[in-house]
């Protein structure tokens, strides 16, 4: 049966972000690829606002404004933490409780706290990945990488970013914040929709 994804066989791939640490390790996941991959910063592209209400709208909406900027594909992701006892929150939310002052401090405690309300006995949590890439016809395909785990207090280490101090993935006893670097980006959710992608779209 022919695969219902969409090869890409273009010559350049537009990352649809101004992280460095995202167009980092996107870059390096297309290493020695027969096409150029250039950021949304390279063409002069502002990022959007992020007005959708999944990671799904964003992740999509982030890559076709590049497009559309542009004229040429590319890629864009959404990320962030979800707790089910909590409806979903932090979910697409997950930047903005930590504030303008990106105070992720603040934003755990919130997290803990909201739980401590629900009685606390569910403490399990995801980190959730969405990859979007975008062609400028219109197609798009969508991927998505998630790691469970459940939530500690008080936050632990200090080696990761935003909410990994208080979230352990499942099978293992550090946190995301304590773990080896390179064994959080085994196991994570980047990890996870990236190979979903390489595998559809980058055989
Ligand atoms: P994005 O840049 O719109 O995808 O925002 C993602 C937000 O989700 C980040 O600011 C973090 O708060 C949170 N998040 C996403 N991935 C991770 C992770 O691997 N560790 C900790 N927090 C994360």
């Amino acid at each position: 049966m022919a695969s219902p994804h969409r090869i890409f066989t273009e010559t350049e791939l537009v990352l649809a972000s101004h992280n460095a640490g995202k167009l980092r390790e996107i870059s390096a996941l297309f290493k020695g690829r027969p096409f150029q991959v250039t950021s949304a910063a390279d063409h002069e592209v502002q990022e959007p606002e992020e007005t959708e209400d999944s990671f799904i709208g964003n992740a999509v909406l982030k890559a076709r404004h590049t497009v559309d900027a542009t004229g040429k594909p590319a890629i864009a992701d959404d990320s962030g933490l979800v707790v089910p006892a909590l409806n979903g929150a932090p979910g697409i939310y997950s930047a903005r409780w930590a504030g303008p002052d990106r105070d992720f401090i603040m934003a755990m405690q919130k997290v803990n706290s909201s739980l401590a309300a629900t009685g606390g006995a569910d403490r399990r949590a995801y980190f959730i990945c969405v990859l979007a890439l975008a062609w400028p016809d219109g197609h798009h395909e969508v991927f998505e990488g998630r790691v469970n785990g459940e939530l500690v207090w008080p936050p632990r280490g200090d080696r990761g970013f935003g909410y990994d101090p208080m979230f352990v993935a499942r099978g293992y006893d550090l946190t995301f914040g304590e773990i080896d670097p390179q064994k959080k980006l085994d196991i994570g959710h980047r990890a996870d929709a990236f190979a979903k992608l390489v595998a559809a779209c980058f055989p």
